[in-house]
């Protein structure tokens, strides 16, 4: 898989100056006589194809992309005129770059190239495709412009993934006495958070982009996915519970971490493990302090109390908004981080607006 973080590297010392091609233009290719061997551009049947596909030439140059394909990258960058090195690079780890030069350039393995890209930006969600290059003609000798067709299976990829995490969520509520609604808002909350952190543009909060809101949002339900391996006496105890049912059910923490240890993103880990954290350190199951705690944990520890509030439990009854609202200015830079605290009370009404949506039945 592509490295992200790799540094843009320029493969190719005889790339030419970037040129901007019209796309509406018509593409023609001359031939050693000066005349038109092919055209492409409008008149290509893939220009109308549902599937996204763009034309590249010998110097990887992009001639155009359909409708499709320029909908597929919305939000990422400009395709035509520029290099498809220069647009992908980062989508592509070196040894697939080196590959599909190969293919393009030399051929000894055949002019064709399949692998698989992920494009990501800050702004918009992380897109993964499968990526094909062929010869734009059917015979060919040596060809001279190539089609790179993609297959977009985010959507499906994300869907299989979280449809497994999904499966463990349910088997964890069968066991917690917190109600199906709660994570449902609670992923509401740190998503509606994370949101808010992204658009203050507060260079504190630059690991926020799209791919943190949309797994966020997401994840925070999980948090305490590892309560099944809580035995349920502790877990549904009436009374105050003793010092060592303390110790077993503050392991919830270490036993979600390690359910969640397969996920791919990270977040998901960092959630479970320390969102019992405290921002003065007298939290579990580390006592981890201040910005030691992981972003995603500290959100999700404001979602999650506050909605704890919120709900009736057999030692406390449902606080209304405005007095859960205090309790939470009464936990600022205590039990939660205090810029955080800031941001909930500037958004407290969407958090309330949540709550009243997705309201627990009776
Ligand atoms: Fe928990
Ligand atoms: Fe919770």
């Amino acid at each position: 898989m592509a490295d992200l973080d790799k540094e843009p590297e320029i493969l190719d010392e005889d790339l030419e100056p970037l040129e901007v091609l019209d796309i509406d233009d018509e593409v023609v290719e001359e031939d050693e006589e000066g005349g038109s061997s092919f055209i492409l551009g409008k008149s290509s049947p893939f220009m109308t194809s549902v599937f996204p596909v763009l034309f590249i030439d010998k110097k990887l140059k992009i001639l155009c992309a359909n409708e499709a394909c320029e909908n597929l990258f919305t939000g990422f960058f400009e395709l035509a005129g520029n290099y498809f090195i220069d647009v992908f690079n980062r989508a592509f780890d070196l040894e697939d770059i080196r590959k599909m030069r190969e293919t393009i350039l030399d051929g000894s393995n055949g002019y064709s190239w399949k692998g698989e890209a992920r494009i990501k930006s800050r702004n918009v969600t992380t897109v993964q495709t499968k990526v094909y290059i062929f010869p734009a003609e059917l015979n060919y000798e040596e060809p001279a412009e190539f089609v790179v067709m993609f297959d977009d299976v985010t959507e499906e990829n994300k869907r299989l993934l979280r449809s497994v995490f999904m499966s463990l969520l349910e088997a964890s509520k069968l066991k917690d006495n917190d109600t199906g609604k709660h994570i449902v808002r609670v992923n509401y909350y740190a998503k509606r958070m994370s949101e808010e952190l992204f658009r203050s543009k507060n260079p504190k909060y630059n690991r926020i982009d799209a791919d943190f809101i949309d797994n966020i949002g997401f994840l925070a339900s999980m948090h305490d996915v590892g309560k099944i391996g809580t035995p349920d006496d502790i877990l549904n105890k009436e009374g105050p519970l003793s010092d060592w049912e303390w110790t077993v059910m503050r392991e919830h923490t270490k036993n979600g971490a390690f359910i969640l240890s397969t996920y791919p993103n990270p977040m998901a880990k960092e959630i479970a493990l320390s969102h019992h954290e405290r921002w003065d350190g007298a939290g579990y199951p580390y006592q981890l302090s201040g910005e030691m705690i992981p972003l995603a944990a500290r959100i999700t520890t404001i979602a999650d109390v506050y909605d704890a509030l919120r709900m009736e439990r057999s030692y406390k009854p449902a606080l209304s908004h405005e007095v859960a609202v205090q309790k939470m200015l009464e936990g600022k830079n205590s039990h939660f981080d205090p810029f955080l605290v800031d941001v909930f009370i500037e958004i407290n009404k969407d958090f309330e607006k949540i709550h009243d949506k997705n309201k627990d039945e009776s």
